[in-house]
């Protein structure tokens, strides 16, 4: 599949998405949404891909936001189809069954910081930028940051960051836990790789079933995740995966998991 406004490569199972647009700072344009909801749909039933990264091109920026220069002729109607449409993207990402890393290589500004938190975590190097400054543009953010933002850092510091629109460097963001790890710039993606292929060592359907369960967390409410848990826990006894995991413990040998 072409895309126009993403890169992708597919090395040691690991498919690296790399926004493309170095000259806007990798903006989110309707483009990008576009190639960015069918790479995922490929990327699902490609068998080659383990697992997910998403970067940015450059040194400067992962995401600088949405597009800005398509904000200029949308009435609230458009608005909401854009908001819509952003959040059913990044709806796809949270939920792929197969683990996705940010690795933010700069600014992750508003659309910017939104992608990254709708992957399943986050690393960044040492000058990356995080915040939701869509408030200096007379808007709140639109692709699911009110709701992420506050779920992964909580109300207080997540209302502090929508109202003044103020940027979080990397040592704040790790301090808040909005970033796993903060590595020198020449190492991120290394490790972000080193992390991944040790996930694809794991049963992948164990993985999956983690990403849903966690996800849950965010979005049930009462003991609904809970019984999730249980679903899915109870799921893993059908696969070949989990009988092999265990007797192989039993066997004092390494597992081999067919995903299956
Ligand atoms: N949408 C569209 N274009 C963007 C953009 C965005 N979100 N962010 C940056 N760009 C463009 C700039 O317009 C500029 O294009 P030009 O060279 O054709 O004029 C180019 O990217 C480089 O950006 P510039 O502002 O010159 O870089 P800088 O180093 O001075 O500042 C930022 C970097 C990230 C602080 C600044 O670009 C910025 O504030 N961007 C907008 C962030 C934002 O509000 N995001 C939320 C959008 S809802």
């Amino acid at each position: 599949m072409a895309y126009t406004t993403i890169l992708t490569e597919v090395l040691e199972n690991i498919l690296t998405i790399t926004i493309n647009r170095p000259d806007k700072l990798n903006a989110l344009n309707r483009d990008v949404f576009n190639d960015l909801d069918k790479v995922f749909d490929e990327a699902a039933v490609n068998e080659e891909v383990k697992s997910v990264i998403i970067t940015g091109a450059g040194s400067k920026a992962f995401v600088a936001g949405a597009d800005i220069a398509e904000f200029s002729s949308y009435s609230s109607d458009e608005a909401r189809k854009l908001s819509s449409r952003g959040q059913q993207v990044f709806f796809k990402i949270e939920n792929f069954s197969k683990p996705v890393v940010a690795v933010v290589n700069g600014f992750a500004l508003g659309g910017g910081c939104e992608l990254a938190m709708a992957c399943h975590f986050r690393l960044c190097n040492e000058h990356a930028k995080f915040g939701q400054p869509e408030v200096n543009l007379g808007l709140i953010a639109g692709y699911g940051g009110t709701q992420r933002l506050t779920q992964i850092i909580g109300k207080g510091k997540s209302m502090e960051m929508h109202m003044t629109g103020k940027m979080m460097d990397a040592a704040e963001a790790l301090n808040y836990r909005l970033v796993n790890y903060v590595f020198p710039a020449d190492q991120l993606i290394t490790k972000a790789r080193e992390i991944l292929q040790s996930i694809h060592t794991k049963a992948p359907l164990a993985v999956a079933g983690a990403i849903n369960a966690i996800n849950t967390a965010c979005t049930s409410t009462g003991n609904d995740g809970f019984k999730h848990e249980v679903e899915i826990f109870g799921n893993c006894f059908s696969t070949e995966d989990m009988k092999e995991g265990v007797s192989a413990f039993l066997e004092k040998r390494k597992p081999v998991f067919r995903g299956k």
